[in-house]
C-alpha cells in the first residue's frame, strides 16, 4: 500500500535499530547533498535521512529542496551523529511533490511571528505552529474526555439564530436579502425580514448558553464546543471575531459548585496537555524563554512556562467578591499614582483587562474566581442576589490573559427574571421559548463559558489570540 509508513514520532521513540521502513514528509533542510532533515507533522523533531554519496541520482537529489514532498524507504540504523540515537540510511527516494527554493516563503530559519500571520496557509509546517495546534488539538480531546467521564451530554446548539444570547448587541447578520438598497421594505422604511430567508431576522450566534439551558432542563448536565461569533471592533490579543467556546449548563448547580466545576475542568485539561504534549510544551517553553530575554528585567515573567502550569494544577484558585477587589483595586498603589489607564473610581465601575491582570499578576499570584458583581454590569439571565444589588456571577481570571471563563447561576424565577428582562428592555415575545424552562419545571441551575482559544494561549505561552487558532477572523481580516 502507497500509505504504508512509520511515523516519524513513532520511529524517533524506539531506539531499535536494524529494520527497514518507509517514512514520508517534507524536507526541512540537505545539507552537504547528504543528509535530509524530514518532518512529517507528528512531532517537531526531524528524522535525519542519510542519501548516501553517488548513489543516487543527480537530477533528483537536486530536487530535494526546503519544502518538498518526499517518499524515503531504508534501513533504520543507530546514529552516530550528534542529537539522533537513530537515523534512516535510504535505499530509495521519490520526490511526491517539489518546492521551488526561490520560491518558498519558509527558510530554514526563525521569521517573525507577524510575518507568518501573513501566510497562515504555511505556517502549520514551522515548528511553533506545529507545537501550537497539536497541543490546541490536545486540549480539545481532554474537554470532550472530561464532560463525557462525567456523563454530560455534548450539545450541538445552533450557529444561525434569531436571539441575542449575551443581549450584547455585537451580532453578525445572517441575509440572503440583496444588500443594493433593492431589499423588500417595510411601511415605515426598514427592512422586511419576513421576505428573507428564515422569514426574521437573524445573526450568528454570540454564545450556545440559551439553546444550552433548555437541555440542561432535561438532561441534567450538558455541554456545547462549537463557534461563537462576535462583531466588537476590538483589536487585541485576546480577541477574535470567530472563537470556540466550551459551554457546561447544569441543573441543580448553585454558584459555589460551578466555580468548582469550572476550577476541576481548567485543571484536568491543562494536565492532560502536560501529561501527553510534554514535547512541545518543553519546546514552547524555551521560545518563550528566549523572548522573555528581549524584555527589560522588570517586565520578564517571574514563572517559566512549564511552572506556570504546573503551578496552576497544584494549586487553589484565589475567590473573592466583586466588592472585595474594587477595595483591593482602591488601595493600589496602581490606582493612587494613577498608573491605570482607566482609574477605578469606586463600587460600580466595570473592571478592564488591566485591573484583572492587576488582581492576577502583581496582587495573588495566582488565578483568581471573582464572583457577586453588580447587576448593572451583566447579564439579565444572572441570579439576583438577596443584597438586590449584585448577580451571581462569576469570572475566571488567568495570569497572562485576564479574563477566561465568565459564567453565573441563573436566575430561575420567573417573576425575577422577567422584571430584569424589563428593565434592561428585552422583549420577552422574543425569548417565550427561554421563559417556558422557567415555567414547566424550572429548577436551580448554573453555568459557565471558557474561551477555548484564550485557554490554549494560556498553555502554549503564545502572546496573541491570532497564533492559537489556524484562520484567525479579526476586524479587516478575514484571509484564507
Ligand atoms: O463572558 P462571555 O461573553 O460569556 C458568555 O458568552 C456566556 N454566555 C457564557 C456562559 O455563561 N455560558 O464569554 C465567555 C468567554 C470569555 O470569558 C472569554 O474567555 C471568551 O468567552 N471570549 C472571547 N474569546 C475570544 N475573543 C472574543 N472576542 C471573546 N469574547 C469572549
Ligand atoms: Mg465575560
Amino acid at each position: 500500500m502507497f500509505n504504508k509508513r512509520m511515523r516519524i514520532k513513532a520511529l524517533l521513540a524506539n531506539e531499535a535499530a536494524n529494520y527497514q521502513v518507509t517514512v514520508m514528509g517534507w524536507v526541512r533542510t540537505f545539507r552537504n547533498n547528504q543528509f535530509i532533515a524530514l518532518n512529517d507533522g507528528s512531532t517537531n523533531n526531524n528524522l535525519q535521512v542519510v542519501a548516501t554519496l553517488g548513489l543516487f541520482d543527480e537530477r533528483m537529489l537536486k530536487r530535494i529542496t526546503t519544502g518538498a514532498c518526499i517518499k524515503v524507504a531504508g534501513e533504520v540504523i543507530t546514529s552516530l551523529g550528534k542529537g539522533q540515537k537513530v537515523e534512516l540510511k535510504a535505499t530509495s527516494i521519490e520526490i511526491l511533490g517539489d518546492s521551488d527554493a526561490e520560491k518558498f516563503p519558509l527558510q530554514p530559519k526563525r521569521h517573525s511571528l507577524e510575518f507568518l500571520r501573513e501566510i497562515a496557509h504555511l505556517r502549520f509546517k514551522t515548528n511553533t505552529f506545529g507545537s501550537v495546534f497539536r497541543v490546541r488539538h490536545s486540549l480539545a480531546y481532554a474537554v470532550h474526555k472530561f464532560f463525557n467521564d462525567k456523563g454530560f451530554v455534548y450539545l450541538h446548539t445552533p450557529i444561525i439564530t434569531a436571539s441575542d444570547a449575551e443581549g450584547a448587541g455585537e451580532m453578525f447578520k445572517v441575509t440572503c436579502l440583496p444588500l443594493d438598497g433593492t431589499a423588500p421594505k417595510n411601511e415605515d422604511g426598514t427592512v422586511n425580514y419576513k421576505e428573507d430567508f428564515f422569514g426574521r431576522s437573524t445573526n450568528l450566534t454570540v454564545s450556545g448558553q440559551l439553546e444550552g439551558e433548555l437541555a440542561a432542563m432535561a438532561f441534567s448536565d450538558i455541554y456545547t464546543f462549537g463557534p461563537t461569533f462576535r462583531a466588537e471592533n476590538s483589536n487585541t490579543t485576546r480577541h477574535l471575531a470567530e472563537f470556540w467556546m466550551i459551554e457546561p449548563e447544569v441543573a441543580f448547580n448553585d454558584l459555589e459548585d460551578n466555580m468548582n466545576l469550572a476550577e476541576e475542568f481548567i485543571k484536568f485539561i491543562i494536565k492532560h496537555a502536560m501529561d501527553n504534549n510534554r514535547e512541545d510544551i518543553e519546546f514552547l517553553a524555551q521560545r518563550l524563554d528566549e523572548e522573555e530575554k528581549q524584555k527589560p528585567q522588570n517586565e520578564r515573567n517571574e514563572m517559566g512556562l512549564v511552572e506556570k502550569l504546573d503551578f496552576v494544577v497544584n494549586n487553589d484558585f484565589e475567590r473573592l467578591t466583586y466588592t472585595e477587589a474594587i477595595e483591593i483595586l482602591m488601595e493600589s498603589n496602581h490606582n493612587k499614582k494613577k498608573k491605570f489607564q482607566y482609574l477605578i473610581e469606586g463600587w460600580g465601575s466595570d473592571l478592564h483587562s488591566e485591573h484583572e491582570r492587576y488582581l492576577v499578576e502583581k496582587h495573588f499570584k495566582r488565578p483568581v474566581i471573582l464572583i457577586n458583581y453588580p447587576k448593572d454590569i451583566k447579564s439579565f439571565y444572572m441570579r439576583m442576589n438577596d443584597d438586590g444589588k449584585t448577580v451571581a456571577a462569576m469570572d475566571i481570571l488567568a495570569p497572562g490573559i485576564g479574563e477566561i471563563v465568565g459564567g453565573s447561576q441563573r436566575e430561575e424565577r420567573l417573576d425575577k427574571l422577567t422584571r430584569r428582562m424589563n428593565e434592561m428592555n428585552i422583549p420577552a415575545e422574543d425569548l417565550n421559548w427561554y421563559l417556558d424552562t422557567r415555567r414547566f419545571g424550572s429548577c436551580p441551575h448554573a453555568g459557565f463559558g471558557l474561551g477555548f482559544e484564550r485557554l490554549v494561549q494560556f498553555v502554549t505561552g503564545m502572546g496573541n489570540i491570532r497564533d492559537v487558532i489556524p484562520f484567525p477572523r479579526y476586524p479587516k481580516s478575514a484571509e484564507f
